[in-house]
């Protein structure tokens, strides 16, 4: 693997010096290779007939089900007959949105025992994607769960049990890593483009209300229209609090903080990027400093996360942080740091940079080098590009599309998915114990191969 890994970084650097030398011969060769260097759309997996309709149902008709929809019917063949929700205005929302035909209930049991349905998209609260996903998959339909995969630490090999029993195709919904970003950061790392990955870090920075999830209610939420009994029946029993349905994630008997949220996203690039089946050590810090809405999370979040060498990667760091208090707001991003360059990668573009040549007119330095014997020190040199973008093909139809076609072509095939059960569990558990991290003050550990906690 490693001397693979070498080769490769060589020919990579080989391709970059031939670019370079036909710029200075004038033959324009690295302007086209490096601005704004367009990658086209990689020959994607829907060659398989539209005809083989899939029939889809929702369960959790809210802001990213209704989402994940919409996608999901952009896929050609893909038809959407049911949906299941817990809070009546989003079942007259789904009727309003894809017509009175369709199935609704707030009962996903109902929808699991109908014949005509060949997968769900489960988009509910943290709290109740593995009792649906075990359930559904028992009943013969292909699941694509939200992120994180599990709530809880403990509930990740149930679902993976399940998966593996059934045969049935579950892809876990962080869109991230089906797309020609993430396709081509995995590439440029493999051929040695940054050399040595020694450092990886993301970023999220938010202020909004919206952002920071303070969600609109609606007017007529009652017990009436919700249904709280059913929301509550796999947790602590409470009276009816409008707060805790609409505004799920600030408490932690439903969602899974910033960490399960934002973070679980870039755990599933950064493995999917690097090959890396996830951390081993786990650090969290962080407080609540603005948002005293009543909500249990924090609403500054850093978390340190250290990645041991396997065969596919060097042993490398990770820093993640999160700030709902952001004067700057808006920015979200995830580096990967080697010894010879960095990668900013997103979903449609990843920038390159590597290092310049280092030309110093420090004395100390220039002292060195004469001392070294390279009496001419100040001679200037031929650099090598600083910085190439790669951006996807125009007209291309991003992250969401592309795992959504990812997950009904394997339906289609009896293939694979990117992020089956395995993998999204690897994603969601360093994410959920760096929740456990910041609640305990104290650094986790983890067993990566073996996914198990491990006690010290
Ligand atoms: N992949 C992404 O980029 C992304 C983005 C946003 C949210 N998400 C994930 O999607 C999920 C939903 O998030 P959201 O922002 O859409 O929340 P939301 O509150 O807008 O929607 C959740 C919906 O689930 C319904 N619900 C709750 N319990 C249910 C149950 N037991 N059965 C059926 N319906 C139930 C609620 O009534 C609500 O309509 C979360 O797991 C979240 O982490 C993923």
């Amino acid at each position: 693997m490693k001397d693979e890994q070498e080769s490769s970084r060589r020919s990579f650097i080989k391709k970059l010096t031939t670019a370079t030398a036909a710029v200075a011969a004038g033959s324009g060769f690295l302007a086209s290779q490096s601005q704004a260097k367009s990658f086209s759309i990689q020959k994607r997996l829907i060659g398989n007939s539209p005809n083989d309709q899939v029939n889809i149902a929702l369960i959790g008709a809210g802001g990213m089900g209704t989402q994940d929809t919409i996608t999901a019917l952009q896929v050609p063949g893909v038809k959407l007959v049911a949906v299941c929700d817990l809070y009546d205005g989003r079942l007259k929302d789904a009727k309003t949105r894809w017509g009175t035909d369709i199935f609704t209930t707030r009962v996903y049991k109902e929808i699991l025992n109908r014949k005509d349905i060949d997968a769900v998209i489960i988009a509910t609260p943290d709290h109740w994607h593995q009792q649906i996903s075990v359930d559904a998959m028992h009943a013969g339909k292909h699941v694509y769960c939200e992120k994180p995969m599990v709530h809880a630490i403990t509930e990740g090999p149930a679902v993976i049990k399940a998966q593996k029993e059934t045969g049935m195709i579950f892809q876990v919904g962080s869109q991230g890593v089906s797309s020609l970003g993430n396709e081509k950061a995995h590439e440029l790392l493999k051929s040695g483009a940054i050399g040595e990955l020694n450092y990886a870090e993301g970023f999220w920075a938010r202020r909004a209300p919206l952002e920071v999830w303070q969600y609109p209610i609606p007017e007529d939420a009652s017990p009436q229209t919700v249904d709280w009994e059913t929301y509550i029946s796999n947790t602590k029993n409470r009276p009816f609090d409008e707060k805790r349905f609409f505004r799920w994630r600030n408490y932690t008997d439903y969602g899974t903080g910033m960490a399960g949220d934002l973070f679980v996203h870039l755990f599933s690039s950064l493995h999917f990027i690097t090959d890396s089946v996830g951390p081993n050590k786990i650090y969290a810090s962080g407080g609540l400093r603005f948002w005293n809405d009543g909500r249990e999370v924090p609403d500054v979040l850093l978390g340190t996360f250290d990645y041991g060498k396997t065969q596919a990667h060097p042993a490398f760091n990770l820093s993640l942080r999160c700030n709902f208090v952001d004067g700057t707001s808006g920015t979200t991003y995830l580096k990967l740091v080697g010894s010879e360059g960095s990668m900013d990668i997103t979903w449609d573009k990843v920038t390159l940079k590597r290092n310049k040549v280092m030309d110093s007119d420090d004395p100390f330095y220039l002292d060195k080098l004469k001392k070294a014997g390279s009496g001419y020190a100040e001679r200037k040199k031929m650099l090598p590009p600083e910085e190439i973008t790669y951006d996807a093909e125009k007209g291309y139809k991003g992250g969401p599309y592309d795992h959504m076609v990812n997950f009904f072509t394997a339906i289609r095939n009896k293939g694979k998915v990117t992020e089956d059960a395995i993998f999204g569990y690897r994603a969601a558990a360093p994410a959920l114990l760096c929740n456990d991290s910041y609640y305990n003050n104290s650094p986790m550990f983890w067993d990566p191969e073996k996914m198990q906690v491990v006690k010290k």
